[in-house]
């Protein structure tokens, strides 16, 4: 169910810590995106160990290849409520020989399969910074289209960046 053509997907285990510790120190994952302050190895194993299970409202999984088993990154679903319908996606790919292989596309369109098939949801949507055009090409790729802008919410490297609200129907995915 959780499986695509390149990945699978499944729940974080603790032994995930220390690939995910890697990963958030590494600036290519973090610099488009909203990160917490860093945190030590210790902290992050910490928090692995405490993760509650995954529910509806709360899907955090981790990519792994299916070839060679290894964990890639992180995809979530997160916020969906029965009465709405829509949750919030978003992903990385934090091993960096995996990246630009089709593993965020292949893990993404798995995701929202999920989401549309199992959970009944009636959209996804997500934001990204308007810089990230990689990120923005593979949303584009599985269907998502740009709904809106909130100008100059993010700040890197000494300027605002608009972010971009994207969002993808049950019936727009493309497989
Ligand atoms: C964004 C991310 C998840 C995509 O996963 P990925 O496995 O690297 O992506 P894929 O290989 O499936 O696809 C990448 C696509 O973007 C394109 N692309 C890459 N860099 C690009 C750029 N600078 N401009 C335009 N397109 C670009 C690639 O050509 C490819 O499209 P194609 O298949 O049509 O050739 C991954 O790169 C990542 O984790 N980045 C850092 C964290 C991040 O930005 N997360 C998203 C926050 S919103």
């Amino acid at each position: 169910m959780l499986t695509g053509k390149l990945t699978r997907l499944r729940a974080l285990e603790p032994t995930d810590a220390e690939s995910l510790a890697r990963w958030l120190d590494d600036p290519v994952v973090s610099h488009w995106m909203v990160n917490d302050y860093p945190m030590s190895l210790a902290q992050v194993v910490k928090r692995c160990e405490e993760r509650p299970r995954n529910t509806y409202g709360n899907l955090v999984l981790c990519i792994e290849s299916l070839r060679e088993k290894r964990a890639l990154g992180v995809i979530a679903l997160i916020g969906a409520e029965p009465e709405s319908g829509w949750a919030e996606m978003s992903i990385y790919i934090g091993e960096p020989d995996f990246r630009s292989g089709g593993y965020g596309t292949d893990a993404l369109r798995v995701v929202c399969r999920y989401g549309f098939d199992q959970m009944r949801l009636h959209g996804i949507w997500l934001v990204v910074v308007s810089e990230n055009a990689g990120a923005r090409r593979v949303y584009e790729k599985v269907g998502f289209v740009e709904e809106g802008r909130q100008r100059q919410r993010f700040y890197r490297d000494g300027k605002w960046h608009d972010l971009v609200m994207m969002s993808l129907l049950a019936d727009e995915l493309i497989d």
